[in-house]
Parts: C-alpha cells; structure tokens; sequence
C-alpha cells in the first residue's frame, strides 16, 4: 500500500475552524481532496472563516461553514444537521474545539470548573453521538478527538484543563469498543504548537522571544510543532493507512515528555 492518501469525495465535520489547529486541519484534509464542514463561534464573514473556506475551496472540495457553540446542545444539532443536508454523508469527525482554562485547583470556581467540562469534555462526546449514525454508514467513519500532552502531565494552575484531557482519552477508550469495527476512535495529544494562543503564552513573559527560545530547547527535537502537522497526523489517523489504530492516544510532543524536566 502507498502513502498516498485520497479523500476526495469523503466529508470531514472539524470544530474550530477558525483558527490554530482546526483550521490546519481543515487546510491538511482539503489537501487530501476531502469537502470540509467547519465551525466555531465566529460569523460567516469574519476573516478567518474566509481563510477557513478559500482554503478548502481551492484545494478543489467544498466548504460549509456553520456558526456553532459545542457547549450548546442546539448548535450541535444544527452543525450536524446542516452538513447532512449539505452533503449527504459524513465520513470522519475532527472534534478539536476547546480552550485552555488557566485555573488552580483550590481557586477554580464551580462555573469556570463547569463551563471547562462542557466545552473541554461533554461537547466531544455529545457531537461523537450526534455524529455517529452517518460515521457508521461510511465504509471509513473515523472519530478523532483532540486532546494534549496535558493528559500525561501537566503544570500547575492547569488543573480544570489537565483534568478534561485526561477524560478524553477515556471517552476515546469507550468509543472505540463500544462503536468499532463500523467507527475508529482516535484520540491525539499535541504537545506545544506555534499557534497564536501559545503566542499569547510566551508574550505573558517579560522577554517573549527569550521563553521562546528556552521552551524550544526543552524539547529533544529543538523545534516546536505547527498546526500543519498536526493536521498531517489528522490525516493519516483519519485514512485507511491507519486501519490498525483505534482505541490509544497519539502523543506527539518532539520528545519533550522524555525529558526529565530537572536537567534543563
Ligand atoms: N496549541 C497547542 O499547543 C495545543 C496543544 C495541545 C492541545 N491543543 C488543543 O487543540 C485544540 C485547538 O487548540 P488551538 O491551540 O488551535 O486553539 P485556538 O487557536 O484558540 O483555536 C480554538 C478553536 O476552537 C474554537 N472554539 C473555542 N471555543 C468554542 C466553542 N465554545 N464553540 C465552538 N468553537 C469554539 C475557536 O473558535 P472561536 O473562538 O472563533 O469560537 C477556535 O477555532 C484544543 O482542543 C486545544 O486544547 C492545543
């Protein structure tokens, strides 16, 4: 078998296209000649959402966009709904939506610690069920849940996050035998990526290239990933090639959790 990867024809339902992660992947699975339907909260006509639709657009696939919450039931049901309507099938689900949420575990009050559980964790689930009755009409449906190196060790303040990504590597346990062979369930664990919020991250220092520098020297690969490659590793997890994988989390993280953190 080549590593040729085709989805021309196949529909992939990705959450946060409108920026980092989800709208690389978008970008990735146009590549692979797949039709994309994406959301997030941003309206149709906000820039980002052009990037998200030209991109796929011109790659030769369809895009549908969908102004969507994952927190909310309602929206869930719309997104799916318009992108049968729109499509008429659903091949691969990327459930990437989701924020980090900065809090202790003494400090976290129960609203942040609730609105990190529904946008962090049930929102995957509950668009995974939604999902689910097209994915298993599909002779490839594949569920793919974005979880983070947070899952395997965190940092401390960190604690609603680390908590919700943990879960999600139980939920893709429990979907992959509870809904295999007619859907894969895949989790990925992304370690540091170029993306604006990790900007966000290294500006919070008083010398952002500086952190910069030093957080890209804490990995054993010297690099940090980019959202590219993320959605590289969508793609092949999502494609026949990974036929074998179902039920694990990918972690792909340039060996940082290798390292022992004393020895920087
Ligand atoms: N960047 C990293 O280093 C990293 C590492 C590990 C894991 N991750 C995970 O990867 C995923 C994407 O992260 P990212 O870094 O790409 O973040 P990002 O650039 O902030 O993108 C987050 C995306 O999720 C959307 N979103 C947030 N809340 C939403 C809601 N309630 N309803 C619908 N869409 C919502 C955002 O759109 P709107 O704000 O426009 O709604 C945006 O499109 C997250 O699950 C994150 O935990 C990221």
């Amino acid at each position: 078998m080549s590593l040729e990867i085709n989805f021309k024809d196949r529909v992939v339902l990705i959450t946060g296209v409108s920026s980092g992660i989800g709208l690389g992947t978008a970008k990735e699975f146009a590549r692979a000649g797949a039709h994309i339907s994406g959301c997030s909260r941003k309206k149709e006509d906000e820039e980002k959402i052009q990037e998200f639709r030209q991109a796929v657009d011109n790659a030769g696939g369809q895009s549908l966009y969908t102004q969507a919450d994952v927190t909310k039931d309602r929206d869930l049901k719309t997104l799916v709904k318009k992108t049968i309507q729109h499509f008429g099938r659903l091949d691969i689900l990327v459930s990437s939506a989701g924020m980090n949420v900065f809090e202790g575990a003494a400090g976290c009050t129960e609203e942040r610690w609730q609105y990190n559980i529904d946008l962090n964790l049930t929102s995957h689930w509950r668009l995974a069920k939604l999902c689910k009755p097209y994915l298993e009409q599909s002779s490839n449906g594949v569920i793919l849940l974005m979880t983070s190196n947070h899952a395997y060790s965190t940092i401390p303040g960190c604690f609603p996050y680390n908590v919700t990504k943990t879960a999600i590597t139980g939920l893709v346990r429990s979907l992959a035998i509870e809904w295999g062979p007619s859907i894969r369930t895949v989790g990925l664990a992304p370690g540091f990526i170029d993306t604006a919020g990790n900007d966000t991250w290294f500006e919070s220092f008083p010398d952002a290239l500086a952190e910069r520098e030093r957080t890209i020297n804490l990995h054993p690969v010297k690099c940090i990933g980019t959202v590219e490659e993320v959605g590289s590793l969508c793609v092949y997890l999502a494609s026949p090639l990974a036929r074998f994988i179902s039920g694990t989390t990918v972690l792909m993280d340039g060996g940082r959790s290798a390292l022992m953190q004393d020895t920087e």
